[in-house]
C-alpha cells in the first residue's frame, strides 16, 4: 500500500511545477517510475489525464511511429485551463503552430523552410561569430571580478546573442527577446506571471506575434540574407506563409533555441563544480570536450517533457492506450535509464557511448541539435583554459517548470585570466 502511494506520488512530479526544483527526489521518483510502472496513468486535479513514459526503449519507439503517436492537438502537458484556452486560440486560428505542434504531411513541408540554416556545412559558417560570442560573454564574466551569478549574468545572454543574431535581429531588441522568451517557458515560475496562468499565456503570446509580424512586413519589404528573411519570403504551394505561419516560425526559433542551451551550460558548469575530478580531466584533455558537450546535454536534459496522443487504439509496453489519449515523453527520465547508461547517475565527461535523447528522436528530432551542441563547446572551450579555480558561492536555485528549465541561480566565485 505504502508502495502503490509513492507510485502515485512519483507520477505526480509531471505535473507539479516545484517538482523539477529538486533534482535528487525528481530523479528519484522517475527511478521508481521505470522500475514499478513504466508506462504510468496520471491523473491529477487541472490537468486532462495523460499517461508518463519513462524508459528509453519506449520513448524511442513512440517516436519513431510518427504515424501513429501524433504532436497535435497536444506537444507539451500544460493545465487544462491553458488546454481550452489554447483549443480556443486554434479554433479562431489564432494558435501558435510551429513544427512542435503539427505533423506530416504540414510538418515535412514547414521543417524544410529552416532547415538548411542548422545543417553542419551553416553551422561551420557560422563558428567564427559563435567563438567570438563565447569569447565576448567570458570576458563579462571576467568583468564581473571574481564572482557573480553565472545563469542570470552568462548563460542566459549567450545562446539568445546566438539565435537572434542568425535570425538577423538588431541587438537593440534582444532585451525584449529576452523577457518574453522568458516569459513564456518559465510560465510555471509564479515570479515571472501575468495574471492567470492562460492569461499570461496569451497576453505573451500577443506580444510575441506583435513583434514578429512587424519582422515580417519588414523583411518582405527589404530582404536581408538572414533566417528571417528565408521565413518571411518562404513558399508553400506557391503561396506566401500566413502572418501566423511565420511569426510560429520565428517564435519556435527563438524559443527553443534560448532556454535550452543556456541551462545546458549552466548545469554544465555546476556538474564541472560538483565534479572537479572532470574538470581537471577536461583541463588536461580539450579533445574530450564534444564527449563532455554531450554528458552535460544529458545530465541537465533541459526539455523536460513533450507529448504525444494516440491516433488509434494501441498499446505502450503491454499496456492499453486508447485513441485519442496523450503519453508524456519524459526525457529526463530516458536519460538516467540504468537499462542504456552504465553508471547513469554518474557525470563521465568522456562517456561514450551516450545515447541520449535530450534532443527527441524521429521526426521532431531538435533542428538545433547541431547549433547547440557548437555553442556549448564554444563556450566551455573559452572558458576552460581561462579558468584558475571555481567554487559554488552559494546554492544553486532551480527554475519550477514543468517543460523547459533548470538552473534560475548558480552563484559561482572564480579566478579568471
Ligand atoms: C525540437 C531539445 C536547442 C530548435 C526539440 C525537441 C527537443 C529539443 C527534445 C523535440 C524533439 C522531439 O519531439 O522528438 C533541445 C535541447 C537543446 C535544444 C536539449 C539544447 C541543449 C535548440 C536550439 C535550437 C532548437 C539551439 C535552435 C533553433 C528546435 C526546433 C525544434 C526543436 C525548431 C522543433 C523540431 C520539429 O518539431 O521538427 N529540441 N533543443 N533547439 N528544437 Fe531543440
Amino acid at each position: 500500500m505504502a508502495m502503490t502511494r509513492s507510485i502515485e506520488e512519483a507520477g505526480r512530479s509531471f505535473a507539479t511545477p516545484a517538482a523539477y526544483t529538486d533534482e535528487t527526489r525528481l530523479h528519484e521518483a522517475l527511478a521508481l517510475l521505470r522500475r514499478e510502472s513504466p508506462v504510468h496513468r496520471v491523473d491529477v486535479p487541472g490537468y486532462n489525464p495523460f499517461w508518463a513514459i519513462t524508459r528509453h526503449a519506449d520513448v524511442l519507439e513512440i517516436e519513431r511511429r510518427n504515424d501513429l503517436w501524433l504532436s497535435a492537438p497536444r506537444p507539451v502537458l500544460r493545465s487544462a485551463e491553458v488546454d481550452a484556452a489554447l483549443d480556443e486560440r486554434r479554433a479562431k486560428g489564432t494558435g501558435l503552430k510551429t513544427l512542435v505542434h503539427i505533423d506530416d504531411p504540414e510538418h515535412r513541408v514547414l521543417r524544410a523552410i529552416g532547415a538548411d540554416w542548422f545543417r553542419p556545412k551553416a553551422m561551420r559558417a557560422l563558428e567564427v561569430r559563435v567563438r567570438e560570442l563565447a569569447r565576448r560573454h567570458v570576458d563579462r564574466m571576467a568583468e564581473h571580478g571574481g564572482s557573480c551569478d553565472f545563469v542570470q549574468q552568462v548563460a542566459v545572454h549567450y545562446p539568445l546573442y546566438v539565435i537572434l543574431s542568425l535570425l538577423g535581429l538588431p541587438e537593440s531588441d534582444f532585451p525584449r527577446m529576452l523577457r518574453l522568451t522568458q516569459e513564456l517557458f518559465g510560465q510555471d515560475d509564479s515570479r515571472s506571471r501575468r495574471g492567470g496562468a492562460a492569461q499570461h499565456h496569451t497576453s505573451v503570446l500577443d506580444d510575441l506575434f506583435a513583434y514578429f509580424r512587424e519582422l515580417t512586413a519588414a523583411r518582405r519589404a527589404t530582404p536581408t540574407g538572414d533566417l528571417a528573411s528565408v521565413i518571411a519570403n518562404a513558399r508553400v504551394d506557391g503561396e506566401p506563409l500566413s502572418d501566423f505561419e511565420a511569426a510560429s516560425y520565428y517564435v519556435i526559433i527563438a524559443t527553443a533555441g534560448h532556454d535550452t542551451t543556456s541551462s545546458t551550460i549552466a548545469g554544465g558548469l555546476e556538474a564541472l563544480i560538483r565534479h572537479p575530478a572532470e574538470l581537471r580531466r577536461l583541463r588536461e584533455e580539450p579533445g574530450l570536450l564534444p564527449l563532455a558537450a554531450e554528458e552535460m546535454i544529458r545530465w541537465v536534459s533541459p526539455v523536460k517533457e513533450f507529448m504525444r496522443t494516440a491516433a488509434a487504439d494501441t498499446h505502450v509496453n503491454g499496456t492499453p492506450i486508447g485513441k485519442g489519449e496523450s503519453v508524456l515523453l519524459s526525457y529526463p527520465s530516458a536519460n538516467r535509464d540504468e537499462d542504456v547508461f552504465a553508471e547513469p547517475f554518474r557525470f563521465d565527461a568522456g562517456r561514450d557511448p551516450n545515447r541520449h535523447l535530450a534532443f527527441g528522436s524521429g521526426v521532431h528530432y531538435c533542428l538545433g541539435a547541431a547549433l547547440a551542441r557548437m555553442e556549448i563547446r564554444a563556450l566551455f572551450a573559452e572558458l576552460i583554459p581561462r579558468l584558475d579555480g571555481i567554487e559554488l558561492d552559494g546554492e544553486p536555485v532551480w527554475l519550477a517548470t514543468t517543460f523547459v528549465g533548470g538552473l534560475r541561480s548558480l552563484p559561482v566565485r572564480y579566478r579568471l585570466r
